[in-house]
């Protein structure tokens, strides 16, 4: 089941076949619920549940933005986006040990790994730091996209995890690329930048404590190059970020690390709905 959260605005719902539009009224609305059988219900709280997996799309139309269209992910079109992904079969086989694992959710998804993996590529990177290894999904697929020489710092808490990690970093030969680091991803950074490693990164991968993604990111910022990138995972929280009534610890601080990044000048931003949500923050 998709949660859609629109914020305060208060919207009317126009239902016509599979697609559901959101448009803002002209006109105040005095209560705001409204039903549409088999796909949206708008509550007080102006959250949107799609109901159906059926549902093709959800549309978003608001005249502030020109009437955009955008397409949220119903069940149906993540089969279709996952089955027209190349996820290499080392990739596959990591996914499928890891599925019966605890914490198996926290894994990247595979889309999420193809974009990582891209922007290594477009970057060139050479040097690359992640933060939050689990059991090596993501930091695979970066290994990977990296060239022979290319390095990648890979940081994580849980050695039992790590284990995993490199016995698949060892499967696909990519062993000499990861320096795995166990310990503290904040002390392993600080400890980076002691041994004068500023400035000489040119991609990280945020995915560890998300309380902690200010500091981390203070830290890569030190670390990355002018050009250099950083994407922060789970940036939207599955969707609480955006909904006015969910304010637990974990939520306000990660709504408060977006809020920094929108207004942090020292980077151009873009924020990325796959996944959990990731922003790509490019160094000025
Ligand atoms: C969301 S998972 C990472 C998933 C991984 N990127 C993947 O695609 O498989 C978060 C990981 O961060 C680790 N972690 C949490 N806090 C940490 C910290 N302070 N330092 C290092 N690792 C940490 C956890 O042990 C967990 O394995």
């Amino acid at each position: 089941m998709g949660s859609y959260s629109v914020g305060l605005q208060r919207l009317s719902v126009l239902s016509i076949q599979n697609v559901v539009f959101l448009r803002r009224p002209k006109r105040p609305l005095s209560a705001v619920v409204t039903s549409v059988p088999g796909y949206a219900t708008i509550k007080s709280n102006q959250t949107i549940r799609s109901c159906s997996s059926t549902n093709a799309f959800v549309v978003a139309d608001d005249e502030k933005y020109g009437n955009k269209q955008v397409v949220s992910i119903t069940p149906r079109l993540y089969d279709y986006i996952l089955a027209n992904i190349r996820e290499p079969e080392i990739l596959r086989q990591l996914r499928e040990e890891t599925a019966s694992m605890r914490g198996s959710q926290m894994q990247v998804s595979p889309d999420q790994a193809q974009l990582l993996a891209m922007l290594v590529q477009i970057l060139g990177a050479e040097r690359c730091i992640e933060l939050g290894v689990y059991t090596g999904y993501s930091s695979l697929a970066i290994a990977l996209a990296l060239p022979e020489s290319g390095l990648l710092v890979a940081c994580e808490r849980d050695a039992k995890c790590l284990e995993v990690a490199k016995k698949y970093y060892a499967r696909a030969n990519v062993s000499h690329k990861v320096h795995v680091k166990h310990g503290l991803a904040a002390d392993i950074l600080k400890s980076l930048i002691l041994t004068g490693e500023a400035c000489s990164y040119d991609f990280a991968f945020v995915d560890a404590e998300k309380r902690m993604n200010q500091e981390y990111y203070e830290l890569l910022l030190q670390l990355v190059r002018v050009g250099g990138v950083i994407v922060i995972d789970n940036v939207l929280w599955h969707g609480k970020v955006a909904d006015p009534l969910v304010n637990d610890a974990k939520t306000a601080s990660i709504r408060n690390f977006n809020q920094r990044l929108m207004e942090d000048q020292r980077v151009s931003i873009s924020m990325v709905p796959i996944g959990d949500g990731i922003t790509i923050c490019r160094k000025r």
